[in-house]
């Protein structure tokens, strides 16, 4: 039996789109934190049949399925018993797919002595789900050309910042990453322009995080949002991941940074809202987030390190 551990990230330059060839590749680079606060466990032990518990329910997962045929096309594994566990909301926009696949190849990997390096399991997670490729690593990570490998920028421990989550919803959604960017992709008038942008954000954003740049780094990152549910709110049909709590707690965020906080948010396909801040700001940002109608929970987070084996 191998158990893994491996957290969500979540992106400040975003990918909505894949590429229209095999491997799961984004449209576009795209760079992310990884969360200490919220962590997914994964135990792998070999079994007669394959079979998945998902937060101790027995689950079908296509998309599992699938990857691990593509994985056992390359390598002999045998049957599995895997039992995922996240200790936060599934399937709402905390990006449990990315820690799930993170953790599951690094628990086959090391239970199978596949001998895959942290590169090449984060290749593997790609396949799985492509913001799963950045959970390979802590801190600061990126996703790019040519390989689609993920890869660490800067350390944790370069500059510690902090996230207040501020879940509005527990529900699954409706529309999955896959199907939403792929509607977005065929659809929406923005997403051209949408592409066409990403690489002067990727660069924007790698240099405020060199330099340390709160406010180039929030500038860059709620621009990189914005844009990405623009166009998703403008694909057909129209994709809406926001809540009314959503939006009260971008209003939020605002006030909070022209009070003088250093603050600032990003949302993915889900209702939930990260907001990014300095230590010095982040008892201020949860308090008010926490006060602000429709949240549910506040969940806080220090950035958090990639996939590992635990035992
Ligand atoms: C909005 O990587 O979860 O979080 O590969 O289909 O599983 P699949 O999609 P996924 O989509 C993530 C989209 C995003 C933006 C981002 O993480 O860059």
């Amino acid at each position: 039996m191998t158990t893994a551990q491996a957290h969500p990230n979540i992106a400040l330059v975003k990918y909505w789109g894949k590429q229209d060839s095999p491997g799961n590749l984004p449209a576009a680079q795209n760079l992310s934190i990884t969360l200490a606060g919220l962590t997914t466990t994964t135990r792998v032990s070999e079994a007669d049949d394959d079979g998945i518990w998902l937060n101790d329910k027995p689950t079908e997962d296509a998309k599992i399925s699938r990857w691990l045929a593509r994985l056992r096309g390359t390598f002999d594994i045998p049957p599995l018993h895997i039992t995922s566990h996240n200790d936060f909301p599934t399937s709402a926009g905390l990006a449990s797919s990315a820690s799930g696949f993170a953790a599951l190849i690094t628990a086959i990997n090391a239970h199978c002595q596949l001998g895959l390096n942290a590169e090449m399991c984060s290749e593997w997670a790609r396949m799985g789900s492509a913001s799963a490729a950045r959970s390979l690593f802590g801190g600061f990570v990126a996703l790019v050309p040519p390989l689609w490998q993920a890869v660490p920028l800067a350390m944790s421990a370069h500059w510690p910042l902090e996230v207040v989550v501020a879940v509005t919803s527990n529900e699954a959604k409706t529309v999955s990453s896959g199907a939403g960017m792929e509607r977005s992709r065929l659809t929406s008038p923005f997403y051209k322009t949408w592409l066409r942008d990403a690489a002067t954000d990727f660069a924007q954003a790698s240099q405020a995080i060199a330099a340390k740049d709160f406010g180039a780094l929030a500038t860059v990152a709620e621009s990189s949002c914005l844009k990405m549910h623009s166009v998703m709110l403008t694909s057909q049909p129209s994709l809406s991941y926001w809540t009314p709590a959503s939006i009260a707690c971008m209003d939020g965020v605002r006030s909070l940074r022209e009070e003088g906080q250093d603050v600032f948010f990003t949302v993915d396909a889900g209702p939930q809202i990260k907001a990014v801040c300095l230590p010095s700001s982040a008892d201020a940002v949860a308090a008010a987030l926490a006060a602000t109608p429709g949240v549910l929970q506040i969940i806080r987070s220090t950035l958090g390190e990639g996939a590992r084996v635990i035992g």
